[in-house]
């Protein structure tokens, strides 16, 4: 799918003028030599633009969804109908509406349509299922309809003053802007026109109307206009300028064959040849463009004509005043959803003296060296590169790198910044980590000696370069391994540089060892898409020599994991979901499942959450997560006891059921030793291997064995729930992901798991309230349709 993104940056000010200002973070490229490619992306505000997600919301027009076999197409039409009521707005559903392979949602587009011409920016989506309407966002313009100009059902009229006019060619100077050369900012129109103004006036005689504003209907000029500011080519641009009637009298134009029925709603399009600098022929299409008002609290209708540019770095949709001026309304790049670049695989690989991937902690193997196996999908450039341009090290006058990649040889790369933080505060750049030289070899010594306890900290810092290594290890794998289930840009993974694959870049992990805030814990703090997550590792004084929880997989998993839950959570821009109560639980828990799921191995075993770290045997938890009710007895109703408030408690209840749930999958399926799907083809393709299911072509890949296949709906499900979800609904959301996976075939098996924890269709909480209050009652049965095949297999 494509995501469009336009950044609006105008800024209104006193005066009502707006002005296009300056990119005001630091920029990377001040003092350096790299270039990006050039682009520009800008658009007005829309105020009165909204999105509603409640039932509430939505239906307060007196909507009611209809039965749920009703064509989602049906359903939006008749929302639409409400929610617009008397308003007699023309609207049109958009082609690219679709349903989400894997949450089955329909999201609906919708196009205003006023005088017979599209509204560029009236839009509403429309989110679908059951014949239900889920949520909804509407940026339709809400005024009068304007008094239409023409015949929509325009010809193409050349006018015949313009090769004599020469103010034509002054006009089609590029626009001007502020911005840092190379990521272009731009403010609104209001801009271009106060520039424009000025040269109409100096270059125009008032005795020779170049230009009929009432004739709209020539794009040329309008199209040049854009060329003329989009081109990286400078000299091109200033050529357009000085002789702009060479350029306009070569663009070709053509009507696309689809005239428009008279009195039908679809707009006439042309296409242009021999536009300088496009490398395909420009789609131009007459619409409406809202642009804000001169009070900015609400948006008048223009006439712009939309063109869609295609040239060698950039594809352009592009909004642009009919008339002269022929201000650039709004513009959006395309080009930044472009196929995955493939950067050549760094030339040296590092190596790390790590316990190795499985091994949990320092009493479950031994130290190995073991080499950046990055998975090329999840981490095309390795664990230790990064654009320049996403390498916070480089703000400033730091630049030294001359090309495009920044390569370090430190813990520092596209998925995580590793680094000491003795200090507990949270600066990151500047602290210490390892070095591993031109080779990346991360090879260093792990013998803590026994001190008193007065010195024990110091001791531990002595092997600060293993802990910083191991972190940075541990995190880069599991960014790989969550990648390759699901968790990718556009559900808001953690990276600086995306890869051109959508989401929001700039948010690697911050990760700090030895972090001085705290001791004996760990934690995680996870703002939306686009800001850096952090990790904030603790010693443990629970022995001597301390235990350093960075060296023990189990808690740095579970620190991940809150990233994980948190970003799919109801969206990678909504942090807020897992707040507290149940949610706030299963927050917890899925860290601790995933991290004993990544641990375990074919042969069955129990196992407990931080035992080394803490030196406990039985963990940080109640109980150890086992298959055994007398080892560990949680169930559903467990969360009624005391001491089951606050959410690691929560937390464990639901990983042991989780626990429970995977193994009857496990069951039936089989174990697969690795978690890690196989390595894609090169030419990006997955191999189905001893990994996935054969399924049908164009079916969703399904992992073949148990545990896999738990891990993937466990990702799944975390998409698909809502915002704030009860242990209900959350499993409800597991089932529904089989649901969608693989047609339902574990439906029997994962009540079974549930129904064994008190999580059956039977159970309930009467009074619930979503912290966690309400008496509970455990459900032991499964669904009638699953007693017979229970009792066969
Ligand atoms: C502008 O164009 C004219 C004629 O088309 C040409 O003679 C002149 O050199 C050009 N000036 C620049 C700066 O390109
Ligand atoms: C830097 O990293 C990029 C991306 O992995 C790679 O293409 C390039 O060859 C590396 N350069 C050096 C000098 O290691
Ligand atoms: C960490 O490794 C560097 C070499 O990369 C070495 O100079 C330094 O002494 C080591 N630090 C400690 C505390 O061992
Ligand atoms: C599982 O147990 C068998 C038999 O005790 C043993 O040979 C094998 O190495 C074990 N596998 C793993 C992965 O621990």
């Amino acid at each position: 799918m494509r995501c469009l993104f336009a950044a609006s940056l105008v800024v209104a000010t006193l005066a009502g003028h707006v002005y296009g200002h300056r990119h005001t973070a630091p920029s990377p490229y001040d003092d350096g030599p790299v270039k990006r490619r050039k682009t520009l992306g800008f658009g007005p505000d829309h105020p009165h633009a909204v999105f509603y997600s409640s039932p509430y919301q939505i239906q307060t027009n007196g909507f009611t969804p209809s039965d749920s076999s009703m064509c989602p197409i049906e359903v939006a039409h008749l929302f639409i109908k409400d929610v617009l009521q008397k308003k007699a707005t023309h609207y049109k559903i958009r082609k690219d509406s679709y349903t989400d392979k894997n949450t089955g949602v329909t999201h609906v587009y919708v196009r205003q349509v006023v005088n017979g011409l599209e509204v560029a920016d009236g839009d509403m989506n429309i989110n679908v299922k059951d014949g239900v309407v889920l949520s909804y966002g509407n940026s339709f313009y809400n005024g009068p309809a304007p008094v239409p100009f023409t015949n929509p059902d325009v010809a193409f009229v050349r006018n015949p003053h313009r090769e004599a006019c020469d103010f034509v060619a002054t006009m089609l100077k590029p626009q001007e802007f502020q911005g840092n050369g190379d990521q272009v900012v731009l403010g609104s129109e209001h801009v271009i026109s106060d520039e424009l103004s000025h040269i109409h006036n100096t270059h125009c005689g008032s005795e020779v109307p170049c230009v009929s504003s009432e004739d709209p209907t020539d794009f040329r000029p309008a199209l040049l206009k854009f060329m003329a500011t989009a081109t990286p080519d400078s000299k091109l641009a200033a050529d357009i300028a000085n002789d702009s009637e060479k350029y306009l009298s070569k663009i070709t134009v053509e009507p696309t064959s689809h005239f428009a029925p008279s009195g039908s709603e679809a707009a006439v399009e042309f296409v242009a040849g021999n536009v300088p600098d496009a490398i395909n022929p420009v789609k131009a299409r007459l619409a409406y463009n809202q642009v804000l008002n001169a009070k900015g609290d609400s948006t008048d209708l223009h006439l712009v004509w939309k063109f869609e540019v295609e040239m060698q770095d950039n594809w352009y949709e592009t909004s642009v005043s009919a008339s002269y001026p022929y201000n650039i309304i709004s513009v959006v790049d395309w080009a930044s959803d472009s196929p995955i670049p493939k950067p050549a695989p760094p030339p040296i690989s590092a190596t790390y003296n790590v316990f190795a991937w499985g091994i949990n902690d320092p009493e479950r193997g031994e130290r190995s060296i073991t080499k950046e196996n990055f998975d090329t999908l999840a981490s095309p450039a390795g664990w230790h590169a990064m654009p320049v341009a996403n390498d916070p090290s480089f703000r400033g006058s730091r630049s030294t790198s001359k090309g495009f990649w920044s390569n370090s040889t430190t813990t520092w790369g596209n998925n995580v910044f590793a680094q000491e933080n003795w200090e507990g505060m949270n600066s990151f750049i500047d602290n210490y980590r390892p070095d591993g030289g031109k080779s990346k070899a991360f090879n260093y010594a792990y013998h803590p000696k026994i001190t008193d306890k007065a010195d024990a900290l110091e001791e531990a810092k002595k092997y600060i370069n293993t802990t910083v290594a191991q972190l940075f290890y541990t995190t880069n794998l599991v960014h790989d391994l969550y990648y390759r289930y699901g968790f990718d840009e556009v559900s808001g993974n953690f990276q600086q540089y995306n890869f051109g694959r959508g989401g929001e870049e700039n948010d690697a992990v911050i990760a700090n060892a030895q972090d001085g805030s705290g001791y004996n814990n760990a934690n995680f703090m996870t703002p939306p898409d686009g800001q850096n997550g952090r990790m904030r590792m603790y010693l443990w004084n629970t022995a001597l020599p301390y235990r350093d929880g960075d060296l023990e997989a189990g808690i740095v998993i579970h620190e991940l994991s809150h990233g994980l839950s948190t970003r799919l959570t109801g969206g990678p821009a909504n942090s807020g979901c897992l707040g507290w109560g149940e949610s706030g639980g299963m927050g917890e828990g899925w860290g601790d499942f995933l991290a004993t799921t990544i641990r375990s191995n074919k042969n069955y075993s129990d196992y407990a959450m931080g035992a080394w770290a803490a030196n406990r045997e039985s963990g940080i938890r109640n109980y150890i997560y086992s298959l055994d009710e007398s080892v560990n007895p949680s169930t559903y109703k467990t969360l009624d006891k005391p001491g089951y408030w606050g959410v690691h408690a929560i937390g464990e209840v639901w990983a042991e059921m989780l626990w429970v749930v995977s193994q009857e999958l496990i069951k039936k399926h089989g174990y697969s030793d690795d978690l890690f799907p196989p390595a894609p083809h090169t030419d990006g393709t997955i191999p189905i291997g001893d990994f996935y299911r054969v399924t049908e072509f164009g079916r969703p890949l399904v992992p073949k064995h148990g545990n896999s296949l738990m891990l993937q709906l466990v990702v799944n499900a975390m998409k698909l729930q809502a915002c704030r979800p009860t242990f209900f609904q959350a499993r409800d959301a597991i089932i529904q992901a089989d649901q969608i996976l693989t047609g339902g075939e574990n439906f029997c098996e994962l009540w079974q798991g549930f129904a064994k924890r008190g999580m059956g269709p039977d159970a309930k909480v009467e009074g619930q309230t979503p912290w966690g209050g309400g008496i509970r009652t455990n459900g032991f049965t499964v669904p009638m349709a699953c007693r017979d095949y229970l009792d066969k297999h």
